[in-house]
């Protein structure tokens, strides 16, 4: 039996250098002292078969090597473990003194900044500033802006109609009548938001832009006014030198109707790309406001009168920025924005 154990123990010392990982020790366990099939196990149920005195030589003996097994194996997982922990402690390690990363913060989308800068200019001007639905019945839409029933406007091909009843707002201009309704002149309101048109998109048209309307009415307000009133934002828009023009044009809410033009900022008036040569750049549409427009809202033309004009602020946006394309403004790409901080 004793040599027998011996010869174990040796066995044992061969298969020792294998193991390499915790896995193979596990496996090693098993095989030697697994409490089914263990090698050692096996033999400790032999010793019965043994006379007393030899029972107990061979006990003390397999006693020793069991216990040989599983310290070997023991120190082998022991130093397993260690080396996963500095292995761990070296893929984790932080660098202290690395500078932290900047939060990177948001800020407005360009049309939000022009948009603002417009509002200021009203608002200095004592314009309030008004918000309304972009969804209309044909009342706002149409009928109260004195446009009419053959007009090409209301055609569902440059509309866009929710229901037969109501539409989304293809302009501003439908705040002057909810200004109208809620206040009596004298009033100044300005009102910006978005606007849609069946336009398909491309380059300089996109199915949803933005527009502000001002409108003033009071007693005596003639079309000098509106000039002087246009002269005056533009110049606090665009700067001092900056000349204003209007010609001659037919909006159905007002009259009469020019459209305005503005001395370019970029060349002011000499003619270069932004105003594609000719020195000037469309600004909008403006007029006197309708007497029936007027009428419409119970606000006497005899005794009252008022101009009104609108902008568009997407081209406007897009030349101030030199964009080649206004959908740049719509697409939300951040690396696109991340230009106007
Ligand atoms: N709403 C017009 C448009 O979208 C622009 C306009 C024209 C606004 C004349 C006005 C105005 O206030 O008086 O084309």
């Amino acid at each position: 039996m004793s040599d027998r154990i011996t010869q174990l123990r040796t066995d044992f010392d061969r298969e020792l250098p294998a193991v390499t990982t915790d896995a193979d020790a596990t496996a090693l366990r098993d095989r030697w002292v697994g409490r089914k099939s263990g090698l050692l196990t096996a033999e400790m149920k032999t010793l019965g078969k043994l006379s007393p005195e030899e029972r107990k030589t061979a006990g003390a003996q397999l006693n020793e090597l069991k216990g040989y097994v599983e310290s070997a194996i023991e120190s082998l997982q022991a130093g397993f473990a260690a080396k996963r922990e500095a292995e761990q402690l070296v893929s984790e390690r932080i660098d202290v003194t690395l500078p932290g990363r900047r939060l990177s913060g948001g800020h407005l989308h360009p049309i939000t900044l022009l948009r603002q800068k417009i509002e200021d200019i009203f608002v200095s001007m004592g314009y309030e500033i008004e918000d309304g639905p972009e969804i209309e019945t044909h009342f706002y839409n149409f009928d109260a802006l004195n446009i009419p029933e053959n007009h090409p406007a209301r055609s569902p091909q440059d509309t866009f109609y929710i229901t037969d009843q109501l539409a989304l707002r293809s302009q501003t201009s439908t705040m002057q009548i909810h200004a109208m309704q809620k206040r009596r002149p004298p009033l100044r309101v300005a009102a910006p938001g978005r606007v849609f048109r069946r336009d398909t998109p491309d380059a300089t048209h996109n199915p949803m832009f933005y527009q502000v309307e001002g409108l003033l009415v009071d007693r005596g307000i003639t079309l000098g006014d509106l000039k002087g009133t246009v002269e005056e934002f533009v110049r606090r828009l665009f700067g001092p030198e900056t000349r204003t023009r209007f010609r001659p044009s037919y909006f159905p809410f007002v009259e009469p109707g020019a459209e305005i033009d503005y001395t370019c900022f970029k060349c002011n008036g000499a003619g270069c790309r932004v105003c594609k040569g000719s020195g000037w750049i469309e600004m909008g549409g403006s007029g006197m406001v309708h007497p029936n427009v007027l009428r419409g809202v119970g606000i006497d033309p005899e005794e009252f009168t008022g101009f009104a004009f609108g902008l568009g602020l997407d081209r406007l946006c897009a030349l101030m920025y030199g964009l080649d394309d206004i959908r740049l403004l719509y697409e939300n790409d951040v690396r696109f924005l991340e230009q106007f901080r």
